[in-house]
């Protein structure tokens, strides 16, 4: 059984693609053993609860400087034997203790086809306004490891998604989430829990 902990920031709609997807045996061999949130008042944490997870928040606000947030993360996944951690809309950078100790170990989800529209200052929205600021007329969704560069780590999955002409960054966010980040991220952990990669 992979045990996976799932860190998140805000609505956690991978993590609850997550869930839906070990309920209805898409992905299989897998538990989540933990959900982390930096932040209090993200929602994933209402999703962990009713989903009868383990649910924990680690802000860097809680703790005095950077390096004892960063032990106390490594530290509290340590304690829940975490085999694969998944960064689903974590938008914290992962410290590199963790990254060292956990090599091959740590996935994240992207909303773009990496190499585009990834790096620092890419995330959430922003990925979708500088893609339509550019006028792609195909982005996507990105599965990777996460190794100590931004965005740099070895793919695992990639899914591409049409731009429609009238889209907003929000509709775009939306089409990206649906057609391509909820389903190649439960794909990529059913891999790795099977032996596939
Ligand atoms: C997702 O679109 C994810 O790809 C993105 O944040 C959103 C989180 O949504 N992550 C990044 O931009 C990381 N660079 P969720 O909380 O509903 O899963």
């Amino acid at each position: 059984m992979l045990k996976v902990v799932v860190l998140v920031s805000g609505g956690g709609t991978n993590l609850q693609a997550i869930i839906d997807a070990i309920n209805s045996k898409k992905i299989t061999n897998t538990e989540i053993v933990g959900v982390i949130s930096n932040n209090k008042d993200a929602f994933a944490l209402e999703r962990a609860k009713k989903a009868g997870i383990s649910d924990f928040v680690i802000s860097p606000k809680d703790f005095q400087d950077r390096a004892d947030f960063n032990d106390a993360l490594i530290e509290k996944i340590d304690e829940l034997k975490a085999d694969l951690i998944v960064l689903a809309g974590f938008l914290v950078v992962i410290p590199p203790k963790m990254i060292e100790k956990y090599r091959n170990r740590i996935i994240n989800v992207h909303p773009s086809l990496i190499p585009s529209f990834c790096g620092t200052g890419f995330y959430g929205l922003k990925v979708h306004e500088a893609a339509l600021e550019r006028g792609v007329k195909i982005t996507g969704a990105t599965v990777h490891f996460v190794d100590e560069g931004t965005d740099t780590g070895p793919i695992i999955l990639q899914k591409a998604v049409e731009v429609h002409k009238d889209d907003t960054a929000k509709i775009l966010q939306q089409r990206v989430m649906k057609e391509a980040e909820w389903v190649i991220l439960p794909e990529a952990i059913n891999l790795i829990a099977n032996g596939k990669i």
